[in-house]
This record gives C-alpha cells, sequence and structure tokens, in this order.
C-alpha cells in the first residue's frame, strides 16, 4: 500500500488531532516543520502537508511512501533517513542530504522524471536496494553515494551531476539507435561491434574543443592534437594504408574499420604522440590522472584490450563531458563496461 509522506511521518512523530470549524477531522504532526503559512481555505490535506519535512533524528520508513510535488524532504546534519527492506520512497519532490546527514536504503528510491535529489552527505545502497534515477541527482563535492546496491539510471548519465564520489553501481539502460547512431543513456558508443553512417560527422565537436583547450592551458603542457576528427572515407584510407603494412589481423588491433572509429564522432582527439611510451612521460601521466576533470577519458586503457578491442593507446581522449567523465573514471571501468554492453 502506497502512503503519502505525511502519513508516513505519522508512525513515528506523535501527531495531534483538531477539529476545523466545519468538524472535519484534521490531524497535523506536532512537531515544527518550516512548512507554508496555512491559508484558512486551504482543504485539511493542504493544511496537514508541510513543504519541507526536516529530518534531524533518526527516521525509518517501513511502508511506501511518497515526497509530493513541491515537497522537500531535508535529511539535515545529525539526521538519518532509513528506508526499509520491500519499501519504496516515491520521489515526486526532492530530497536533500546536507553534510552529516545520511541516507540508508535497503528498499527502493523511485525518482520519477521531474524528481530531485542532492546529495551533500552520505546515501548508502544496501545490497538489497536500489535507485531508480529517472529524475537529476547533484552529487555535491562532499557527497558520497556507495554501497552495493545500483542506482538503474533510466534516461541519460547527465541526470547525474557528479562532483562528489559515487561508488555504488551504476545501470545503464539498453542501448537505443537514432539514424543509424547507438547511444546508451545519451552517450554516443562506436565500437568493434556499433557502427556509425557513411554520412556522419563534420569536424570536432565544439563543446570537446573547448573542454580541450582548458585542459590544455591547465595542464601546462603542449598539449597538441595531433589527430581529431576523421570522415568515413579518411579512415577508410587509414585503414587500408595501416593493412598494407602489417596485414588486417594486426592492423586492426589498434585502427578501425571505417564507420568503427570514435575520431568519426568529433568526440575523440589523439594527443602529442602516437607511442605508448607516452603514458610514461610526465605529459601522458597527467592526461591519464587529470582528463576526466575536463570531460574526457583514456578510452583504451592498459590491459583491457579483450574488452575495448583496441591495443593501450595512452595518447586517445574520449569527451564525455565532466560529471559523466568523472562517473567512469571513478568507476574504474572501460567505457564497454560502464555503458553495460562488456
Ligand atoms: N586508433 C583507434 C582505435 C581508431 O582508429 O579509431
Ligand atoms: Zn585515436
Amino acid at each position: 500500500m502506497r502512503r503519502t509522506l505525511f502519513a508516513a511521518v505519522l508512525l513515528s512523530f506523535s501527531v495531534l488531532a483538531s477539529a476545523c470549524a466545519d468538524n472535519t477531522a484534521v490531524t497535523t504532526v506536532q512537531r515544527s516543520y518550516d512548512s507554508p503559512a496555512v491559508q484558512s481555505t486551504a482543504s485539511a490535506e493542504l493544511r496537514s502537508a508541510p513543504k519541507v519535512i526536516n529530518i534531524k533524528d533518526t527516521e525509518k520508513l517501513t511502508e511506501d511512501t511518497v515526497v509530493e510535488q513541491g515537497q522537500t524532504m531535508y535529511v539535515r546534519e545529525g539526521g538519518v533517513l532509513y528506508i526499509d527492506t520491500g519499501v519504496t520512497l516515491t520521489l515526486n519532490g526532492s530530497l536533500k542530504v546536507a553534510e552529516g546527514g545520511a541516507v540508508y536504503i535497503r528498499g527502493v528510491l523511485d525518482m520519477p522524471e521531474g524528481s530531485f535529489f542532492s546529495c551533500t552527505g552520505k546515501t548508502k545502497i544496501m545490497s538489497s536496494g536500489s535507485i531508480l534515477m529517472g529524475g537529476t541527482m547533484w552529487v555535491n563535492p562532499a557527497g558520497l553515494i556507495k554501497g552495493s546496491g545500483s542506482i538503474h539510471v533510466l534516461n541519460a548519465f547527465d541526470d547525474i551531476r557528479c562532483k562528489g564520489t559515487v561508488t555504488a553501481k551504476i545501470k545503464a539502460p539498453e542501448p537505443v539507435q537514432i539514424d543509424g547512431v547507438t547511444y546508451i543513456g545519451g552517450i554516443l558508443l562506436v565500437n568493434k561491434e556499433y557502427s556509425l553512417p557513411e554520412s556522419y560527422g563534420d569536424g570536432l565537436d565544439s563543446e570537446a574543443y573547448t573542454a580541450y583547450v582548458r585542459m590544455k592551458r591547465a595542464s601546462g603542457y603542449d598539449m597538441k592534437i595531433v589527430s581529431g576528427f576523421r570522415s568515413y572515407t579518411k579512415q577508410e584510407s587509414t585503414f587500408a594504408y595501416w593493412c598494407s603494412i602489417d596485414g588486417e589481423e594486426t592492423a586492426s588491433t589498434y585502427s578501425a574499420r571505417p564507420g568503427h572509429s570514435e575520431h568519426q564522432t568529433g568526440l575523440a582527439m589523439d594527443i602529442t604522440s602516437l607511442s605508448q611510451s607516452y603514458g610514461k612521460t610526465a605529459e601522458g601521466k597527467w592526461l591519464a590522472a587529470n582528463c576526466y576533470k575536463y570531460g574526457f577519458i583514456i578510452r583504451y586503457p592498459k590491459g583491457k584490450t579483450d574488452i575495448t578491442g583496441y591495443m593501450y593507446e595512452p595518447w586517445h581522449v574520449r569527451y564525455l563531458g565532466a560529471s559523466t567523465a568523472k562517473l567512469v573514471h571513478d568507476s574504474g571501468l572501460t567505457l564497454e563496461e560502464f555503458l553495460g554492453v562488456a
């Protein structure tokens, strides 16, 4: 049975029954909420529904509960919210966890589209727990979302604005094809399995290029784009060239077939040197350690050839946007693993 948040709060807080002028029984929580001024004409329900539900102590939800649209459940410093096993907290409004506040999820935190979850404190998703993420989640700089449960991204990865730390598993939505291009949670995926149409692409993505300029400036190194956008036909001749040198089998360990190169997306760049020893230089180390802050990942890491399909390329970065790049970086996974297609 689904109850409103107000009803849930009744379980743990003392209540006071009073009566309206029209003799309708009204139940109010005997607790100081930051509730809006009560209009004398308001319905009993509106009068009893606080706009902000402050959790300053321990609150355990043992039945399905709803935070209504326009309501905010605010877990303050020292406050702890438990969502019990088998229980769903549906967030039609907002949930905020302040620094020093904590949420323990054994059941489900259901976040439909339009909902908002801001975490500056700690959220622990236990193994039986999950977050169904159709709304927007802000993991703020001090925020930590951990545990062995998972966050199911229902729409797009950038619905998680991650500036804090997320170590809980993030589950991706299914791949979707739009005009022959594959996206998973809003991330364009190109690899040996997923290709691009011949006509796709017309240069470097401007956002990715701006991020590169910022990264180069911050690094203090003279990072050069050795190769940026490559069209289908350019990749065709590039791959044919390497096949003529090394044979097709070997060439395909480091060069993509036409339609299968990330360079055709305009979101990938080769930086400074196409030598594996670049990964051992100060610049290459800086790139590996810091590129995520600017929205990039090292797309073909060392020792992951069986997953990515390509040998180690310390120079090849892929733009994902800063928030998603941080999630991928912190996960320690390749893009294929992160997107659930490894
Ligand atoms: N070197 C990478 C795999 C490419 O050709 O796109
Ligand atoms: Zn490359």
